[in-house]
Order: structure tokens, then C-alpha cells, then sequence
């Protein structure tokens, strides 16, 4: 593996979760692995479960860590070839990714689509820039499309709480007041893909997520049709991908609640905005794994880190 940059990059999802869980036991016994080795986390968002959990992560594995706000201390970025640099963008992506590559072994980027624009958004411009320019690998934080350590962590979280073959799992849109990216959805998809269930996504019409990402999984318009008998019910909150960016339907019918959970673990990537996306008797009963989905976030990172250290031994 060269980067981390997609739930793509995982070669045996059941080996790197078995993996991962080991680490869990014992999260510092490879600290000397990272010694004299540097990582950069650069945030072109907010953040607050990525940022803390890779620096842990990184910590566990003896390596000093360097974070940067870039959205808000760095110089604006350029990514256009050939662009006359007069106007805002201060440096260009090429001198920018090549200078932090020197700095440090490993570069991990959070940059969040800006919803206004599905091609620019889907070329992912931050990620793939530094992943051309730099000579380091590069992880990805939460890019415009996809937020694979999340993927990874839920992956974690689901195989810890499991006690069935093939579980009944269910993806379900909630409202929010503001348009929110795809990304945790999608990486969310894409890990599902690769083990078996029973999985169903639900979500008003309007919100069908790229079907490229969805193909051959059933969509339940009907909610509470969709969880029924569900083991595990992820919600989360997307904005429309046909009509990019854009809040189609706020339907408060379909804030998640006691009576739809039943049996089933409540699982939500978090930040999560209480009695607007899930009522609070849901998020504070046992049946929540909310808070073992962002504890699992440091072991998640913490395997990919380990991987690229481990390849830098060979
Ligand atoms: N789940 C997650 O990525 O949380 P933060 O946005 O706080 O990093």
C-alpha cells in the first residue's frame, strides 16, 4: 500500500480489523516501530475525533506528530498547471506538498468537499495533490468522497458487537439543518461491500447516494420498514448528489428514535446534533456504540500507520 486514500486500500478487510483489534489489547507494544519518525495532520477543516485519535494513534507507535490548521494558518493553495498566480492563492500545491514531504514520513489530509461543485469535489484536488507531489505516503483524514478510517473504525466496531453471520445492518439518512458531504456514507458503503450482511439503505427520495458507490444494494424509502429487525442502524446525515449539495428534504419524521432502533446497536460517526438527528434517549442508552466508534478511531489509524512504518523497514 502506497497511500491510505479510500476503503479501496484495504486488501483483506477481516485480516486488517483482526489485526487492528490486536493492537487494541496492547496499543503501545510497537512504539519503537515509529521512533525518529514524523507525521503531519494537516486539517483544511474542523475536527476533533480525527485529529486527536491519529495523534494518539500516532503517539502509540513512538512517532512525534506536527499539526497544521491549514484552512485557517496556511498559505490559500493553488492546484491549477499553469495558472498566472496573481489573484488569492498565495503557493501552488507543488512546492507546498513537496517542502512538507521533507519534513515528515507520513502526511495525513483532511479536506471536505465544498458541496458546490460535484467535478471539482470528485477530483478531490487537496488529496491527489499532495499524493502527486509529495514523496511520502499519504492518509486520508476525510477527503471530498470518502472518510476511510472511519470506515475502518466502524468496521472495528461492528466485528466487536457482532454475534451473528450475516447481520442485518442499516444505513439511514437523518435530517440536519445544513448540507453535509457524502463522504462517511460512502466510505461506510464501500466497507459493507466487503463483508456479508444484510444491508439496506433508507433515505427520503432525493437523496440516493452515487449510484456508482451503491450499485446492487437495496434501497428502503419507507424507514421503519428498513430497520425492522435490524442488528446494527448507522445513521447519518447527507445532503442531495443529484441536486449537489443541496438540503431536498428536512422530514423531522425521520429523526431516529426508540421505538425504530428495537434491538439494534445505534451506531453514528459523531458530531452529532442531539433531538434533531437522533433522540437522546437513543444515544444514552446501552444499545449506543457511539462513543467504541470513536475509540475504535485510534485503532484504525493506528493499523495504517503501522503498515507504512512496516513498509519503511523493508
Ligand atoms: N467522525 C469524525 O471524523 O469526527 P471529527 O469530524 O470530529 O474528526
Amino acid at each position: 500500500m502506497k497511500h491510505y486514500l479510500s476503503v479501496k486500500d484495504i486488501n483483506s478487510l477481516p485480516d486488517w480489523v483482526s489485526e487492528a483489534r490486536t493492537l487494541k489489547e496492547n496499543p503501545t507494544q510497537f512504539k519503537a516501530l515509529g521512533a525518529g519518525k514524523t507525521i503531519c495532520l494537516l486539517f483544511f477543516n474542523n475536527s476533533l475525533r480525527t485529529r486527536l485519535s491519529t495523534q494518539k494513534a500516532a503517539m502509540n507507535l513512538g512517532m512525534e506528530v506536527m499539526v497544521m490548521n491549514f484552512g485557517n494558518e496556511g498559505w490559500a493553495l493553488e492546484f491549477d498547471d499553469g495558472t498566472i498566480m496573481d489573484q488569492g492563492k498565495a503557493e501552488h500545491i507543488k512546492e507546498a506538498a513537496k517542502v512538507v514531504s521533507q519534513y515528515c514520513d507520513i502526511i495525513a489530509i483532511r479536506a471536505f468537499a465544498g458541496l458546490k461543485d460535484k467535478a471539482k469535489d470528485e477530483a478531490e484536488e487537496v488529496l491527489m495533490g499532495f499524493k502527486k507531489y509529495a514523496s511520502v505516503p499519504i492518509v486520508n483524514m476525510e477527503s471530498s468522497v470518502g472518510h476511510p478510517l472511519q470506515a475502518l473504525a466502524d468496521a472495528i466496531t461492528l466485528a466487536e458487537h457482532n454475534t451473528k453471520s450475516k447481520p442485518k445492518v442499516v444505513l439511514s439518512w437523518a435530517p440536519h439543518p445544513k448540507a453535509l458531504p457524502h463522504a462517511v456514507a460512502n466510505s461506510f458503503v464501500e466497507m459493507m461491500q466487503l463483508q456479508d450482511s444484510e444491508f439496506v439503505i433508507t433515505h427520503p427520495k432525493g437523496y440516493e447516494l452515487n449510484s456508482e458507490i451503491t450499485k446492487n444494494i437495496k434501497i428502503e424509502y419507507d424507514q421503519k420498514k428498513a430497520c425492522e429487525n435490524a442488528d446494527f442502524v448507522y445513521v447519518k446525515n447527507w445532503s442531495s448528489y443529484s441536486d449537489y449539495g443541496k438540503v431536498v428534504n428536512q422530514d423531522t419524521d425521520w429523526m431516529f428514535t426508540k421505538e425504530k432502533m428495537g434491538q439494534a446497536k445505534f451506531m453514528h460517526c459523531l458530531p452529532v446534533r442531539r433531538n434533531v438527528v437522533v433522540e437522546d434517549s437513543v444515544l444514552d442508552s446501552e444499545q449506543s456504540l457511539v462513543i467504541e466508534q470513536a475509540n475504535n478511531r485510534i485503532y484504525s489509524a493506528q493499523l495504517v500507520l503501522k503498515k507504512f512504518l512496516e513498509n519503511h523497514q523493508e
